[in-house]
Formats: C-alpha cells, structure tokens, sequence
C-alpha cells in the first residue's frame, strides 16, 4: 500500500516528473502550486488521477500544512520543491527571496514537526557553494562563512541547513547541481543552457556560447533526480519506508561537460547546421562545477542511470512534440 506525500511546487520541471513517479510507484500525491513559475500544462499527465490532489496555494501562507494535515491525517512525507528558482529574480528581489525560499520552508519544517512527520526532502542547488574553488565540491565545503553569488544562493543554504539540522522529522537537503530534461522552461536567457541549445537547435537558430565553452558542467537528467528524491524518502518500494539519515546530500554525476562539446553534441541531434556564436563571458558565471556524490551513493544506494546523450535525445523528443503544440 502506497503512502500520502506533500508534494509543494508540483507544476513546476522537477516537481511535475516527481509526482509522476510517486503516483506511479503507488503513492498519492498532495499536490501544491501557486503558478508562480510552474505551469498547469505540466500536470497534464497526472491532474485528473484518482491519488492526485492539487491545491492552487502558497506556501508563504502560514497553516498551510495543517490545514492539508486536516484533509489527509495520514500525511507524514514532504517533498519541498516550491522556491523562486531565477538567480537574477532573487538580486531584483532579496526580501521576496528570503521570505518564500529560506522562511517559509522554516515554517513548513516546523508545522511538519509538530505533525510528527516522518520525512522532509528539500529541493537545495548547487548555488549553495558560491565562491567555493575546491573541486570536486564535496557537501561540507558549503559554510556559514561561503560567499554566495546571489540571494538564491543564500535563501537555498540557509534552508538547506536548517532542514538538515531536523531529526525529526527526517530532514533531507538534495543539493542538486544542473538539472535538465523534458518541460524545463527555454524562454529566458537565464533559462539552464541545454533548453536554450535545444530550442535554437530545433528551431534553425546559431547556438550561443558565451566564452570560450571551455566551462563545464555536471548535467544531471531529471529522471535520475527523481530517482534520488524518492529513494532517499525510502519510497521505492511500497511496504514500510525508511529516509536516509537526515543531512545533505549533492545530487550530480560526477562527470564534467563542457559547454561547447554540449553544443556540438546538440548541433548534431537537433541536425542544425549554423555555425556557433560566441558571445562575451557571463558576468560571475563559475568556470567549473564538479561534485563528489559518494556521500548520496552509499547513503541510499543510489546511482545515475542515464547518459548525456540518452537524456538529451529523450529532451529532444519531447522538444519536437512540445513545438507542434
Ligand atoms: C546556474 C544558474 C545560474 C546561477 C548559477 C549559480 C540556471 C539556469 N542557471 O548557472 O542562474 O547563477 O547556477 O550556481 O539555473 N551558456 C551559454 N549559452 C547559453 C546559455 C548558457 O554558453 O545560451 C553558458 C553559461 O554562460 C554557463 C553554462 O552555459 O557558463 C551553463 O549555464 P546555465 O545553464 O545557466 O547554468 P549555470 O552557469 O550553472
């Protein structure tokens, strides 16, 4: 017999192909969204099912929790995803940042304790290790004293420390490094660059590569992300679920790519053949981004499964049929 989760920023890119997982695991999902950034077209595939409920809500609103608890008392999982996710958002607007990504997850920590809940799996980023050069980043060197590069970066690692922090219930930070995969958003130029490749690709247009393209990323598939948010809930298998121990955990591959070899790769998929185009540097854009994801591995078993180019075609498919809507 499935489990009952809360489930908050729902419509949005890693939220809507998490609740498909847990729906089709056999879980029901108590879905939340204020359509802030997610989008109602992303739940298209699981809206209507009969263990999805969705409530257009924020999380800022206090009670919300306990109020959910009313309607479903066997609720004891939470997965935190509902954030400001746009970098350049969080430095036009600090306070708003703040108040949804680090103190209304505070807030949502503390109702799920005092619901005696048994797990809390926060969405963290990557940009929690701001400055840091050590490479690969391992989970510790994110500190109070890191020097974050925006208000995301900082609302993320003070969240991530605080649910990290809670036993119980069972506090969970998945730092994920650059997610990418099916109904990630193209449309702005902060958009994750494999969406931005993938449109212009699709649609005859130069990539764009700001640098040299020597930068490198890890890029993680959304599936294997899924992966990790449901097994360190301990929710694979349907009988008796146990979290990981509370703590944070990086959520990468371990590999590094760069920029330019993702271009090439995506030129050829996509069949587009103008040149590349080279644009200045990216103001405070990091060179290298690597993780170490032992910690994640030994913890839950864990592991990445799909390639880049796997999980770029499997992008592809869904940009093609997604541009002849
Ligand atoms: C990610 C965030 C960024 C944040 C940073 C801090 C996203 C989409 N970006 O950046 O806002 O400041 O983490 O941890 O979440 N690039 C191109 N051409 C393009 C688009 C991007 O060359 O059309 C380059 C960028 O300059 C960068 C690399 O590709 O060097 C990756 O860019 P991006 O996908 O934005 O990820 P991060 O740089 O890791």
């Amino acid at each position: 017999m499935g489990i009952t989760c809360l489930l908050t920023g729902v419509a949005g890119f890693v939220g809507s192909h998490l609740a498909e997982r847990l729906l089709a695991l056999g879980h029901r999902v108590v879905g939340v969204d204020d359509f802030s950034t997610g989008h109602r077209i992303n739940m298209a595939s699981f809206e209507h099912h009969s263990d999805f409920a969705f409530f257009q809500r924020s999380v800022l609103e206090s009670g919300l929790l306990t109020e959910l608890v009313r309607s479903h008392p066997e609720m004891r999982t939470v997965f935190h995803l509902a954030a400001i996710v746009s970098v350049p958002y969080s430095v036009a607007h600090p306070e708003e940042t703040m108040a949804v990504n680090h103190q209304a997850s505070v807030q949502l920590l503390d109702e799920a304790h005092r619901h005696d809940f048994r797990a809390f799996v926060f969405a963290g980023s990557a940009a929690e290790y701001g400055t840091e050069g050590r490479l690969p980043l391992r989970e510790s060197y994110a500190t109070s004293a890191t020097q974050h590069l925006s208000p995301y970066g900082e609302s993320k690692f003070l969240a991530s420390s605080a649910v990290a922090s809670s036993l119980q219930p069972c506090g969970i930070a998945l730092r994920c490094f650059n997610i990418y995969g099916p109904r990630q958003d193209p449309s702005s130029p902060y958009s994750g660059v494999i969406s931005r490749f993938m449109e212009r690709g699709c649609s005859g247009q130069a990539l764009t590569i700001h640098g040299d393209g020597g930068q490198t990323r890890d890029f993680i598939y959304v599936a294997d992300v899924v992966d990790a948010y449901v097994q360190v809930a301990g929710l694979m298998g349907t009988s008796s679920p146990t979290p990981v121990p509370a703590g944070i955990y990086n959520v990468a591959t371990g590999g590094q790519t760069s920029v330019l070899e993702l271009a090439k790769i995506i030129r050829d998929l996509t069949g587009n053949r103008q040149d590349l185009t080279f644009f200045p540097e990216r103001p405070g854009d990091i060179r290298h981004s690597s993780a170490t994801i032992d910690r994640l591995e030994q913890a839950s078993g864990w592991a990445p499964r799909v390639t880049l180019t796997d999980g770029l075609q499997r992008t592809l498919a869904w940009a093609r049929t997604s541009a002849q809507r």
